[in-house]
């Protein structure tokens, strides 16, 4: 059902307009009890979501939304492998990747555990033999670097999980990840390797991405030109893929190849076979601890009440912004450098699933649905994005992410850290009123008139809205459950928007339109076949070039 038809749409449609002339300030006055009343204590997180536009009633009122949209029917289909991504006749069934549990998961009637669990054994032994040196090199050394060759779910997921966990790394194995097609990302990555002792993982769940191909080639090339021969690559080089046969065509034997399933989303696939250079960064004990974390996210999303379930709750407050507030952007601020590629991840998983314009039964939908995610780390992003946060015209909510316990506890920084990290909830919650800027410039001994020329540029409005996940320590386990959470979030907004979150067809229009012109781009023949300006820039380019 689309949303706009549902009773609870209506309802907080006036309800939105009770609450939009009240302050938080107000909230937080009138209630002594707002923070208790809004924050949920899970496993080593505190979610405090009191500094949110909201009342009790607003979440009655997104509950019964969520109950509208049979959320609890819609995550069963989920787990159950329900086909739900309609659109590509498939299910999705990622969860059963982390399920650690000895429940079996039934597609098709058939139990998805024994094969899952046999590439978790294959990537073990791999990962082993690899740190053990077992497994050696064509000219019989062991292996110092991997290279991650992928586009996409095949490379973000990977990269922000090598880069958040840096601190857990096996020590002795070197990572990299390549994914434009643009030669520099992979010339700048050869540059600084050797041949003999380079490992490629070549990720690609269709094995037909033309960046991904493209580069594998050249590091194919690369590998051959140092000395290596045809025979040498099935020790170089290891496929993550759902494609046999474009794997065995490009030269890496069934033996080299970790599989992965239809059911498994691009985006959701770093818990797959996809996760090996994971495994090979972190050795696969912490690969398993991660996947620990989230069959827990996964169990409380699935178990919990719609009030204390975190997921859920995350998902009806940006629902609640985009569709009733009008806020359309979204900002994910981790105060943790190792989670400097954490919103990069975020933005595929979160905008290529509900960036959608059209309902499950193909109906162009009459509200909003996902918005822009972005954001950066703390504090590096207070000095350049926070001025508008602060004091521009849009309202951008926000979630702020911390760990209480820093994995480089150097003299006073993670205290001065979390101090800025909670400073700017508060100021992007209360803001600065007339009043108090008043007292503030006379204290400075400022002149009445030079006062009230500066007051409205010292004004902060407040009311800007965030969440905060405080977190005890940044450990595999913990990370797991932060993905999971926003995974879940994704489903649930897609949920209540009644749109697939699970197919990309938005990326496709671009991918042949540069199948088309490629050819044209060797051509000396004049290009007529586009409209003016693409006619005009291909004519230029090919004079030029
Ligand atoms: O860009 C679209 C997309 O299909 C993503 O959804 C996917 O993660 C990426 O391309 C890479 O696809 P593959 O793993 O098949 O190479």
């Amino acid at each position: 059902m689309l949303m706009s038809k549902t009773e609870s749409y209506e309802k907080l449609k006036n309800h939105f307009n009770f609450l939009k002339g009240v302050h938080l300030r107000e909230l937080f006055a009138e209630d002594a009890d707002r923070f208790e009343r809004f924050s949920i204590r899970w496993e080593q997180f505190l979610f405090d979501y009191s500094k949110n536009l909201i009342t009790s009633e607003s979440l009655d009122l997104l509950v019964g939304l969520a109950r509208e949209a049979n959320l609890s029917q819609k995550i069963e289909a989920q787990f159950k492998g329900e086909k739900i991504n309609i659109t590509e006749n498939r299910a999705v069934l990622h969860t059963a990747l982390r399920n650690r549990s000895d429940e079996p998961v039934y597609f098709e009637g058939v139990d998805v555990m024994p094969g899952i669990r046999k590439v978790l054994e294959q990537m073990q032994l791999f990962t082993n033999n690899i740190h053990s040196g077992k497994l050696r090199s064509y000219t019989d050394k062991t292996f110092t670097d991997v290279v991650n060759i992928g586009i996409g779910g095949s490379d973000l997921g990977p990269k922000m999980v090598c880069s958040a966990l840096k601190k857990y790394a096996y020590g002795k194995i070197n990572i990299h990840f390549v994914s434009n097609v643009d030669a520099t990302d992979i010339e700048e990555t050869l540059r600084k390797l050797n041949p003999e002792t380079t490992l490629f993982v070549i990720a690609s769940k269709t094995f037909t991405t033309w960046e991904t191909l493209t580069n594998a080639n050249t590091a194919k090339s690369w590998f051959l030109n140092s000395g290596a021969s045809k025979a040498d690559i099935a020790k170089h080089f290891v496929a993550l893929s759902t494609n046999h046969k474009a794997c065995n065509e490009f030269g890496i034997p069934n033996e080299n190849m970790f599989e992965f399933w239809d059911w498994v989303g691009g985006r959701f696939s770093l818990w797959s076979a996809i996760g090996l250079p994971i495994a090979l960064y972190i050795g696969f004990d912490n690969f398993e601890e991660m996947l620990n974390g989230v069959y827990k996210m996964d169990t409380h999303f699935r178990n919990t009440p719609f009030e204390q379930n975190i997921p859920v709750l995350m998902a009806l407050l940006g629902v609640w912004y985009v569709n009733f507030w009008e806020f359309d952007s979204h900002a994910v601020i981790p105060y943790d450098q190792y989670l400097e590629r954490f919103s990069e991840f975020l933005q595929q998983l979160d905008m290529e699933s509900n960036g959608k314009r059209v309902s499950r039964d193909g109906v162009e939908l009459d509200y909003a649905t996902g918005p822009v995610i972005w954001g950066t780390i703390g504090t590096n992003s207070q000095h350049s994005f926070f001025q508008l946060m602060h004091q521009g015209t849009a309202t951008i909510p926000a979630d702020f992410i911390a760990f209480a316990q820093s994995l480089n506890p150097t003299a006073e920084h993670h205290n001065i850290l979390m101090s800025n990290f909670f400073a700017q909830t508060e100021a992007m919650m209360m803001g600065k009123n007339a009043d108090e800027v008043k007292l503030e410039l006379s204290a400075a001994n400022l002149s009445e008139s030079e006062i009230n020329k500066l007051l409205p540029h010292k004004l902060f409005p407040g009311n800007k809205p965030t969440n905060t996940l405080l977190i005890d320590k940044l450990t595999p386990e913990t990370l797991g459950m932060l993905i999971a959470i926003y995974e879940h979030k994704v489903f649930v907004q897609g949920a209540i928007w009644d749109v697939n979150s699970y197919d990309q067809w938005g990326v496709e229009l671009g991918k042949q339109l540069a199948k088309s012109i490629y050819p044209e781009l060797d051509n000396k023949v004049k290009t007529e076949s586009h409209d003016g300006s693409t006619n005009g820039l291909i004519n230029h380019y090919n004079s030029i070039r």
